[in-house]
This record gives C-alpha cells, structure tokens and sequence, in this order.
C-alpha cells in the first residue's frame, strides 16, 4: 500500500510501501534483523491499549490524576498511560516531585510541550529521566529527549513528543524531525504514539496527514479543550486535534477567570493561579494492533472527579461520545514571571 498523502518524495513513499508490502511481519523476511524476531516471539498481546491523559493542570489536575488514572486502567484494561504533564505545577512547567509522583498514579511516560522549561529544577531532572519527555524539535542541546521505546508484555511501544511553531516558538522543524524519529523507531515498532503539543488545528491535521500510515496516532495537546473529530485514517493512524484537559473547567482554560478577562479587557499582566472547580480528566483510549501498529479503536473520554465524593468504582464518563466541543485559541503570552509558586503536592 502506497499512501497518496505524503509530499515528501520518492523516500518517503517507497519506506511506507516497505512497511505495508515488504512482508515485514513474517517470521522469514524477520530473520534479516534479529532483534525484529525477538519482538515478534515474545509478542504475547494481539493489541495494545494506550490511555492518553490530556493536559494535567495545577493540583487539581493531578488531583484527578492521582484518583482516576489506576481505576481507568483497569476500567478499559489499558497497558500503558501517556500523560501529558507540563502543566502540572499551577499551570507552568512541572517539578521534579510532581514528576515522580505521576508514576506512583499510573503514568508509564510523561510528555510536555512549551511550559516545560518553567520550572529551573527541571533541567536536572530531564538529564536524568528520559521517561519525562519535552518536544523532540527543541536544539539537540536542549537537555532531555523528546521520544521513548518501551516494551510492554512483549510489544514495543515508541512515543513521539513534537511541538508545533504556528503562533509558537520557532524551534526546529516538528515534520523533518517527527519523520526522521519515526524511521528510526519503525525498525524497532510499528506502534508509535506522536503527541502533538501545538496551537493551530491546521498544523496538526497537517501533521496527520504526514505521517499518515506511518505511526498508530497523532493526538494533538496544549489548547486544554477537546476537539469532537477523533478519526481513524484508512491506512490506520488515529487522529484527534486536541485532547483536552485534565484539571478545572470552571476556568479559562485552566486559569481563574477574573484576571484571564482583566487581561484582555485591560490588556495588562495579571497573575494567573490555577482554578478550582468543576474537575474533570480528559484523555483518549486507543485501541492499537500490536503486529500491524494500525489503531482499531480510538475512544475520547471526559470524566468528572470531585475530590470530596470520589468513589473508584462509581466513575461515569461526563461527556458522550456524541457530545460536540469547539477548539477555541490559547494566548502563548502568559506572563510567566507572574506564573503561581504552586508547589505543594497534597495529593
Ligand atoms: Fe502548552
């Protein structure tokens, strides 16, 4: 199979046709390389379950995380959690301490966006766990890494952390550097999982269409509100322009209300600290074929957490999977001199 969706010349569409017609998943042409057979031996699962937990925001955030996240796994019998942390620290970046603590919930991988750098101890933090991801098409010299594989029961999961440049920081390129993260991760799996941290839906369907046949899924974060279009493209990469939140609807996008208005009435810096009410986690299930990395299923979820009635086998979805939303902008001028020092963990 020949994707018509790739621009990128004639590499690009004979490395897709490759992983489609070459037989790539026969016993035979898998003894040319080792560690493929390896995989394909131990493969014990026919698909794997990833759980995607959007934008976890502020203590309540990781409130909800901490609460909900092992009574998901088990509700839609998830393999391995992806959450997107960055703004786990009242909004900005994340500490090492928070960053620990999301693995104690049942977050196997961390991944991050532009907040990740808001918090100076996280530098360290980034040299010495890789499983806390920041955006791959940061400069190679930034520390940390943006991608991870992992083996799960015996399927190797690969995850991909870009960041967009449309009404955001001119990094690197996140196509040129997404495509050549995902060659590298294909000759080790076919199940990769790229969160997409950017501001413009058009920047992330482009993204889709790009690596279309290529990965299992593309998951757009950073706006905090969940887009209704989750899709599966007929060569089998999922598709969602953005995940949503983890943390306080009663906001704007997270944030108190008042100086969020006061700022754009006045047009002045405000000091923003992390809303309250109204919890909820968002995320998406996908269902993913461990042998042919093609997404069969792909599920958004919105669920809603309230710290002082929670009850683990009580957890009803608050959203239908028919209910629609509406992807709105987020302002990328954040005074973050002002951001809130929240740094206690009362989990
Ligand atoms: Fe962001």
């Amino acid at each position: 199979m020949v994707s018509t969706h790739f621009h990128g010349g004639c590499e690009i569409r004979s490395c897709v046709r490759d992983w489609y017609d070459d037989g790539d998943t026969s016993p035979d042409s898998a003894q040319v390389n080792d560690q493929r057979v390896v995989v394909l031996e131990s493969s014990l699962m026919a698909f794997v379950t990833i759980l995607y937990v959007a934008d976890i925001c502020g203590r309540p955030g990781r409130q909800a995380t901490a609460h909900l996240v092992k009574p998901l796994r088990e509700k839609y019998g998830v393999d391995y959690v992806i959450a997107n942390s960055e703004n786990a620290a009242g909004g900005f970046g994340i500490t090492p301490e928070m960053a620990k603590k999301m693995f104690a919930y049942g977050v196997d991988l961390q991944t991050s966006g532009n907040h990740i750098w808001d918090r100076y101890d996280i530098v360290r933090y980034l040299y010495q766990k890789p499983k806390l991801l920041r955006p791959a098409n940061f400069p190679e010299e930034a520390p940390g890494q943006g991608w991870y594989l992992e083996d799960v029961g015996g399927v190797k999961i690969g995850v991909i952390n870009l960041q967009g440049r449309t009404y955001m920081k001119d990094i690197d390129c996140p196509f040129k550097v997404g495509r050549h993260l995902v060659y590298r991760l294909r000759e080790q799996t076919k199940v990769i999982f790229v969160d997409f941290h950017a501001e413009a839906t058009s920047e992330k369907q482009a993204m889709w269409h790009y690596l279309d046949g290529m990965v299992s899924a593309v998951i757009g974060s950073h706006t905090h509100v969940q887009t209704a279009d989750e899709t599966i493209s007929p060569n089998g990469t999922a598709y969602l322009t953005d995940a949503g939140m983890t943390g306080p609807f009663d906001s704007v996008i997270g944030m108190q209300k008042e100086p969020s208005i006061e700022r754009f009435v006045t047009g002045m810096p405000k000091r923003f600290t992390t809303a309250t009410e109204d919890v909820k986690l968002s995320g998406v299930v996908l269902r993913i074929s461990a042998e042919t990395g093609r997404t069969e299923s792909i599920e958004r979820i919105r669920y809603d957490f309230d710290l002082d009635t929670f009850k683990p086998e009580d957890i009803v979805p608050a959203v239908s999977e028919t209910e629609s939303e509406t992807d709105e902008s987020y302002d990328e001028s954040y005074d973050e001199s002002q951001s809130d020092n929240e740094e206690e963990l009362q989990e």
